[in-house]
């Protein structure tokens, strides 16, 4: 996607030639949306329920899951450019430095949302609150934290 033209005010880096390190995908998301454009920019505690299917080797850490209300989702936009250090987004028109943004396309790709859990079965999770295409690699599942345990 690199080579993608570049709109005006982008700049792109020049990616290092080899990552410095490896991430486990530790599942997958399925969604009801398969292109970008379809996508929420945002999920929403009233969006579709969409299912994170956990690989059967992590199944175990899945214990005690469900005892949580919300989730902390941490998933790889696997999609999305990689080299951006300015960008114009199509919603503002403002060109604007990648870490001033919540875009997909960052050099290390990584998303994360809060969903509402609704079911937890074998390893299988139902929520609401996503914003990713369907077959997002899976990263991470945190319980949610509230706003005062995080600063308290
Ligand atoms: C603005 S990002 C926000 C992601 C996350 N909620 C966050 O704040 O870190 C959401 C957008 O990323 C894009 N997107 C979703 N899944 C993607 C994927 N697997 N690869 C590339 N782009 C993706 C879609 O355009 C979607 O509207």
């Amino acid at each position: 996607m690199s080579d993608d033209a570049l709109r005006e005010g982008e700049v792109a880096a020049d990616l290092p030639a080899h990552p410095d390190t490896g991430v486990y995908f530790i599942g997958t998301i399925h969604t009801p949306w398969h292109r970008r454009e379809d996508c929420p920019k945002r999920g929403s505690p009233d969006g579709p329920i969409c299912t994170i299917v956990v690989d059967e080797r992590w199944r175990q850490a899945l214990t005690g899951v469900a005892e949580h209300p919300r989730i902390q989702v941490l998933y790889w936009m696997h999609s999305a450019r990689r080299d951006l250090v300015l960008q114009t987004p199509y919603s503002t028109g403002r060109t604007t430095g990648t870490f001033a943004l919540r875009s997909p396309v960052r050099p290390n790709p990584i998303a994360t949302s809060v969903v509402a859990l609704i079911a937890v079965e074998d390893n299988t999770l139902q929520v609401r609150g996503l914003d990713c295409l369907n077959g997002t690699p899976l990263l991470d599942l945190k319980p949610e934290r509230g706003a005062s345990e995080q600063w308290g």
